[in-house]
């Protein structure tokens, strides 16, 4: 059985919603508390088992790189301050091996993981996208490799949504579901309100077979005029079967403004330096909004 040990960051969109934030700033490194997204994900990639992971970027994308750099002006500053505890922190990326690529043009998700075949091979890889933070007691991605272990094929996470979300996502039309895994007659991209198939929605963690990088060549144009990964996942299951696993734990959109406030709320939440503060403050907050809504 082949091992999933390499995976794909695609950090390469426009992130038109952040805007103008991510102008000259890529939203894979909008911080969470004290942390860049990408780093979560990172972290997360490296919790599943992941030895090598290849990075997706682009135009204005620099700091990603930076980022996971080794900045030794800094590390000798922290060592002769002896903060060793921030010396950890800002090494946590040297657990994995952190390649990049570059999208020339942002064409879409599924362009950009095409470009990074070359690193792939041939052989079954996980993708994780830049801006989707999942917290569970399981990394989100252990989870989908160990279903994937169990068969050897595809499989793609998924979590419910409302009815009215459904058109901002790829949605899966279930066949038949055993446990938390569903086999899929087919994978829709974003459809347009009151035609979903279900309420089924795809979350940004994938294991894919390398057959996906064949589609994906001759894959057209899809939704927004950009190149979607859904749709060539749609494909690979006409030839092979493609799982979808309903995954447990909170998944978080970074990449939209609401997402990113409420992850950054729930996250200060679990920071045993800022949470009572903050509880008291949101209690406050709340408690004044409520009597003005009152009189
Ligand atoms: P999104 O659609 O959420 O990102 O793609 P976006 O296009 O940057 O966002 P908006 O809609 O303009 O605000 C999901 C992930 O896929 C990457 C993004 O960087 C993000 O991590 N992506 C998207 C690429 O790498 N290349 C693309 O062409 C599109």
């Amino acid at each position: 059985m082949k091992k999933i040990k390499k995976a794909i960051i695609p950090a390469a969109g426009l992130g038109t919603r952040f805007l103008p934030a991510t102008k000259a700033m890529p939203k894979e490194m909008l911080p969470i508390l004290d942390r860049p997204t990408i780093e979560y994900i990172v972290e997360e990639a490296i919790e599943s088992g992941i030895e090598e992971i290849i990075i997706v970027t682009g135009k204005g994308k620099r700091a990603i790189e930076d980022h996971f750099d080794r900045n030794f002006e800094l590390e000798d500053n922290l060592m002769k301050k002896g903060n060793f505890e921030l010396l950890n922190k800002i090494n946590q990326s040297s657990k994995v091996e952190i390649y990049y690529i570059r999208q020339k043009e942002a064409k879409g998700l599924g362009h950009a993981i095409w470009c990074a075949r070359k690193f792939i091979g041939n052989e079954p890889f996980a993708v994780l996208l830049g801006d989707d933070i999942v917290q569970a007691e399981t990394p989100c991605l252990k989870q989908l490799i160990d279903q994937y272990n169990k068969t050897e094929m595809s499989i793609i996470g998924v979590q419910k949504v409302s009815e009215e979300e459904t058109q901002r996502y790829g949605i899966i039309d279930p066949h038949s579901i055993e446990g938390r895994t569903y086999q899929v007659n087919t994978f829709v991209e974003k459809p347009a309100l009151g035609t979903a198939p279900s309420n089924i929605a795809i979350m940004g963690r994938y294991i894919l077979t390398p057959q996906i990088f064949k589609i994906l060549e001759k894959q057209e144009i899809g939704k927004n005029g950009e190149i979607q990964l859904t749709d060539a996942i749609q494909k690979l299951n006409e030839i092979q079967p493609v799982f979808a696993y309903e995954f447990e734990g909170n998944r978080y959109d970074v990449g939209e403004k609401l997402g990113f406030v409420k992850t950054t709320i729930d996250m200060a939440l679990k920071n045993d330096e800022m949470k009572d503060e903050l509880l008291k403050y949101l209690v406050e907050k709340l408690e004044k909004i409520s009597r003005n809504y009152i009189s």
